[in-house]
């Protein structure tokens, strides 16, 4: 065949695709999602196989083994046990609550660690809601925000670098920006959970945490998968708002999501593969229905829609296999 172009010239050896690779993933890319308890020792999570939640010691343990790997940022989500949770969720605001004090612990270990700290108030609500619920079962927004800054400043406090809000609250960008302003926390970071939508993929995530909702759903606070363009105007408003790193949840079944935020803003965006992601994957490779590179090509992908940085479950795995090359 007489061909001007012939594409596979620039597959036909590693050299020449590595020449032109369009996308890396490194260790400094991830951030690693764990799973922490008051107490001693790991608890297996059955949905989540080979994902534990985690008791002071393991989390030391666990940590080291993910800093060792050039992992430097962990996101913590407490596990509270059922006689702390409320229907105001105030425990979120103890300053020596399971939090805080790992916040604590972290830092002093590694005190160039980057700990990321999750506000919303499902693990503290007797709900299992992000918010608090009224009486009809409506979830408050401007009261829910307003514990959501104590939280914040809870957290800012123990020594949290970013404070990452997934509650999906109208305003609680700007409203918890103000409060760590006013407090002097100028330097702490904000990773918003931007465009977070109502999914089905957060299951694995609610039985680790025990923290789904008790009835209804949170679709009048997260996003309707059926949408893209609504991502954009949350993204308008948290850039408003003063956020510093915006985020798409779920990543792989939304990577158009990804690609949208990463063309509309200057920000960095990340993406988090997140709990049902994890369980699909690791599931399939269990059986032997996948080979364990897919878990490494799920990330790429996720990077190639242009996320900059992926929250991951995978992370210190992933991290061991990119060291080994
Ligand atoms: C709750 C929160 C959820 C996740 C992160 N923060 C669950 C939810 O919104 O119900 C999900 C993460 C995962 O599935 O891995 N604020």
């Amino acid at each position: 065949m007489k061909l001007p172009s012939r594409p596979r010239r620039n597959r036909k050896s590693a050299p020449i695709r590595d020449f032109h690779r369009e996308t890396w993933l490194h260790p400094s890319h991830l951030i690693y999602p764990v799973f922490i308890f008051d107490g001693d020792g790991r608890q297996p999570i059955p949905s989540m196989p080979g994902c534990d939640r985690l008791g002071r010691d393991a989390l030391l343990e666990d940590v080291a083994k993910a800093y060792d790997q050039g992992i430097r940022s962990v996101v913590l989500f407490p596990a509270i046990a059922e006689h702390l949770k409320s229907s105001d969720g105030k425990e979120a605001k103890n300053p020596d609550g399971l939090v805080p004090e790992t916040i604590r612990t972290l830092k002093k270990q590694w005190p160039d660690l980057l700990v990321v700290t999750d506000v919303a108030l499902d693990p503290y609500s007797s709900d299992g809601h992000d918010g608090i619920v009224a009486s009809d079962g409506r979830i408050l927004n401007d009261e829910t925000v307003e514990v959501l800054c104590g939280q914040a400043l809870a957290q800012a406090r123990a020594g949290a670098d970013i404070i990452s809000p997934s509650d999906m609250m109208d305003g609680r960008i700007g409203a918890i920006r103000t409060a760590l302003d006013n407090e002097g926390f100028t330097e702490v970071s904000i990773l918003a959970y931007t465009a977070k939508y109502a999914s089905k993929f957060y299951g694995p995530f609610r039985d680790a945490l025990d923290s789904a909702p008790k009835f209804g759903d949170k679709k009048t606070y997260q996003m309707d998968p059926a949408n893209g363009r609504e991502a954009l105007r949350e993204l308008a408003l948290d850039e408003a708002e003063g956020a510093d790193i915006v985020m798409v949840k779920p990543a792989g079944p939304y990577l158009d999501v990804i690609h949208r935020v990463r063309q509309a803003t200057t920000l960095p965006v990340a993406a988090y593969q997140v709990s049902g992601e994890y369980a699909m994957l690791q599931g399939a490779v269990d059986n032997g229905w996948l080979e364990e590179s897919a878990i490494l090509e799920s990330l790429i992908a996720i990077r190639r829609a242009g996320a900059d940085i992926i929250l991951t479950y995978f992370a210190p795995r992933v991290a061991a296999w990119l060291n080994e090359d």
